[in-house]
């Protein structure tokens, strides 16, 4: 059984192991316009702001074709968030919702996607929009957004913390 410590009111730690699964390689940096967490959007499409994703020189020829897309999905790593919380408390929300409910930042692999729309490029500089991170956000990767297949217009979310979690 992991160690679980209650942390704010409403959310859960676990104690994570000492050493994890994998390793991972940043492609980049992402810039935008925002240094505080409050000032970020909570998703892609509360801003039109326009953000760069840079990618190092070093994986530049991996971004060869990329502008056959209008849309991409971006992978990127939430550097400034909690990697502990199991349970947590949206701020609008009743009660406590596990982690993998929601798409809050705080997350054991702190691992972040948008879909965005692709507005230009310059060597290994991507003009986006649709982004939600803090400046200089590491980048992971980068993949070509398929409507025909990544889209499900069916899709339904109860909405995050409308309903408290069991108690158990
Ligand atoms: C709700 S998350 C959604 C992220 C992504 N669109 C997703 O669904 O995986 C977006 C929030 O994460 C926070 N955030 C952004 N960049 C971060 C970073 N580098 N480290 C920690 N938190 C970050 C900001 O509060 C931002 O509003």
């Amino acid at each position: 059984m992991a160690d679980v410590v209650e942390r704010r009111d409403g959310e859960t730690a676990i104690t994570l192991p000492g050493r994890p699964d994998a390793e991972l390689y940043f492609i980049g940096r992402i810039r935008t316009p925002w240094s505080r967490r409050e000032d970020c959007p909570k998703n892609g499409l509360q801003t039109d702001a326009t953000c760069i994703v840079e990618v190092d020189p070093l994986f530049a020829l991996a971004l060869q074709n990329v502008e056959g897309a209008t849309h991409l999905i971006v992978l990127y790593w939430m550097d400034r968030a909690a990697r502990d919380l199991v349970l947590q408390k949206p701020r609008h929300a009743e009660g406590s919702r596990g982690t993998f409910s929601l798409r809050s930042p705080a997350r054991p692999n702190p691992i972040a996607l948008s879909v965005v729309e692709l507005r230009g490029r310059e060597g290994n500089l991507l003009t986006v929009h649709g982004l939600d991170c803090l400046d200089n956000t590491p980048l992971l990767d980068i993949k070509p957004y398929f409507s025909s297949t990544d889209s499900r217009p069916e899709a339904r979310v109860e909405r995050a913390g409308l309903k408290p979690a069991p108690s158990s």
